[in-house]
């Protein structure tokens, strides 16, 4: 393949596999995914002239956290170690800075992530270093002298345990079960080489507390993001308020809202709703200020009986319960009283012919049966984001294309 970009037809953002084989010594040659979440760039030399050169997708690996998007495998037939060095570029999920403490990780043939000999790592903004056609989410390698790393990763450092140590699901890992017989506290907290200043965690932040576990690219397996279709709220604004609360309304400092409302880090105080295999490390009164003055929901440590769509109206009072029930509601600084679609318990169940069931007698769908956030490729959705559905409705629902969400269960044919 001549010295140009090679692009790969088939190569998507997930799945790549590229082999090519050099036959000029004329030029550089740059093999890229079809994306550019991975670039290779050999030199022109008489060294490579005829070898071939393989990127393929590889595993995620767990225990570091990745920044770099996809993780990748790379093979030649050349001779290594390579002279003259390679470079490589990846792509990853932000605007990278700081970039210190960022190195190029492979996994040995022990099966353990380490830190790549060789290989020195630079960002799109370093203005020394010219690499052709590098954006703001690039990182990239120079002086390449070996093929093992394959992904982006933030290096260790402060008095933490290394992440996951506790994989165990039945006690959700780091969160909770603690006994003389584990060190889980320090996945989290570092006793005196804490390098963030909130409760001596990695960060200076409560609402960024679980990011290096749960943020993408983080060593969880269960990856959450909250977006402002969904849970997450402009850090911009002072405050935020629960739409659809009733009298206290739900509302708080918007910089420190995030995942610590709901969840509970240390497994305390939580309940097991109805219907979940776990308690999913939910706290039983996330909004606490109202004082246990719930109109459909009784905050029970432990509590099994209770539905998630019951414990949701905690924050969204206004939208829980029969259609006849009028609550107080605030609308900017006026409060009036309304009344909201039949949302219940149990849900709405569906008639034959596909339809819901529509019985007048209070039982109408949960919040998932109309809020089931679908709308972004990836799990843990519901209920923290929905890519840029709003509110959580379905895929495919914009704000001007809604009946869709009405449709779906009630049939246009019949109604009067
Ligand atoms: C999964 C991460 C994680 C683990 C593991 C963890 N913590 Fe925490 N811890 C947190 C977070 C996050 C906060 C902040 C909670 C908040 O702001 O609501 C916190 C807060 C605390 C606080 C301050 C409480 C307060 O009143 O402000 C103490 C003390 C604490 N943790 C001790 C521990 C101990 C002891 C252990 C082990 C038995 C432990 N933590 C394990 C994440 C963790
Ligand atoms: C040190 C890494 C680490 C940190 C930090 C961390 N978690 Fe986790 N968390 C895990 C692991 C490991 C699991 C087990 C399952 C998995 O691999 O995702 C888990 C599981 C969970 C679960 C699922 C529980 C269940 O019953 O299914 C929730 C919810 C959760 N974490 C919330 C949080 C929240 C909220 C924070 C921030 C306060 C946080 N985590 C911080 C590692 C972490
Ligand atoms: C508005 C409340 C709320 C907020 C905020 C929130 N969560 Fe959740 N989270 C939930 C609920 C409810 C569930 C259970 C959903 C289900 O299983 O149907 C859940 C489930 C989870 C799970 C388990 C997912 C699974 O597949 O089992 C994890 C992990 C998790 N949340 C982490 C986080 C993290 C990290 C954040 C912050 C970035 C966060 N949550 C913010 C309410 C919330
Ligand atoms: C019958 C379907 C349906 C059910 C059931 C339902 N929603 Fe909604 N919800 C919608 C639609 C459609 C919108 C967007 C249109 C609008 O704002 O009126 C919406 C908007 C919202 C909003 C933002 C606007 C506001 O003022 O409330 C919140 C919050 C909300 N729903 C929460 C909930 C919660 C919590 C539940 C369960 C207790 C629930 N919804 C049950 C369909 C539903
Ligand atoms: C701790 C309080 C709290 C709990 C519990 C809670 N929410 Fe919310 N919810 C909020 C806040 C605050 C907002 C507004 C976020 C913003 O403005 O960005 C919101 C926004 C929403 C929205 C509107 C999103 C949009 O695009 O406007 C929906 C829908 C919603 N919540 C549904 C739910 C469902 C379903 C549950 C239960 C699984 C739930 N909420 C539990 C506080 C809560
Ligand atoms: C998940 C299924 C589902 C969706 C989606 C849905 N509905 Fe319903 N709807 C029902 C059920 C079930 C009832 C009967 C509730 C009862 O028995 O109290 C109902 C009842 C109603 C009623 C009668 C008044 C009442 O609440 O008792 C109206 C009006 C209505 N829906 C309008 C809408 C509109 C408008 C939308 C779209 C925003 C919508 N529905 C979306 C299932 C649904």
């Amino acid at each position: 393949m001549t010295g140009e970009s090679v692009k790969s037809a088939g190569a998507t953002a997930t799945k790549v596999d590229i082999t090519v084989t050099v036959d000029t010594t004329g030029t550089t040659t740059t093999i890229e995914s079809a994306n550019a979440t991975v670039k290779l760039i050999i030199p022109p030399s008489a060294a490579y002239l005829g070898k071939t050169f393989t990127i393929r997708s590889a595993p995620k690996p767990s225990g570091v956290k990745v920044v770099s998007r996809f993780y990748y495998d790379f093979s030649t037939t050349a001779t290594q170690p390579f002279n003259p060095a390679l470079m490589l570029v990846l792509r990853c999920d932000s605007s990278l800075t700081g970039m210190q403490d960022i190195a190029i990780y492979h996994y040995t043939n022990l099966g353990k992530w380490e830190q790549a000999d060789g290989g020195r790592y630079f960002f799109s903004t370093d203005s020394t270093v010219a690499v052709p056609n590098m954006n703001t989410f690039d990182i990239g390698y120079t002086n390449i002298t070996g093929f093992s790393g394959y992904a982006a990763a933030q290096i260790f450092f402060g008095g933490y345990n290394y992440p996951l140590q506790y994989t165990d699901t039945a006690t959700a890992g780091p969160h909770g079960n603690y006994t003389s017989t584990t060190n889980k506290c320090k996945e989290c907290h570092a006793v005196h080489l804490a390098i963030g200043t909130y409760d001596l965690t990695r960060v200076n932040a409560r609402n960024e507390t679980c990011d290096f576990c749960h943020g993408i690219g983080g060593v969880a397996s269960k990856q959450v993001t909250l977006d402002q279709n969904g849970h997450g709220a402009d850090p911009g604004r002072a405050e935020v308020t629960a739409p659809g609360d009733t009298d206290i309304p739900y509302s708080k400092n918007a910089k420190s809202w995030g995942c610590l409302e709901c969840h509970s880090a240390h497994d305390k105080q939580t309940t097991k709703l109805a219907g979940l295999s776990s308690d999913k490390l939910l706290k039983a009164d996330p909004n606490p200020l109202k004082n246990k003055n719930y109109l459909y929901y009784t905050p029970v440590v432990g509590e099994t009986t209770q539905t998630i769509s019951q414990w949701c109206s905690t924050c969204h009072n206004a939208n829980f319960g029969p259609s006849t029930d009028l609550k107080t509601v605030l609308f900017g600084s006026k409060t009036g009283r309304v009344a909201g679609h039949s949302s219940s318990s149990q849900g709405s169940t569906t008639t034959p012919d596909g339809y819901a069931d529509v019985k007048f007698n209070g039982t109408g769908p949960t919040c998932q049966q109309c809020h089931p956030a679908d709308g972004r490729i990836g799990t843990s959705e519901f209920p923290h984001s929905s890519g840029s559905v709003p509110g959580m409705l379905r895929s495919g629902i914009t704000q001007r294309g809604m009946d869709g969400v009405c449709t779906s269960c009630h049939n246009t044919v019949t109604l009067p």
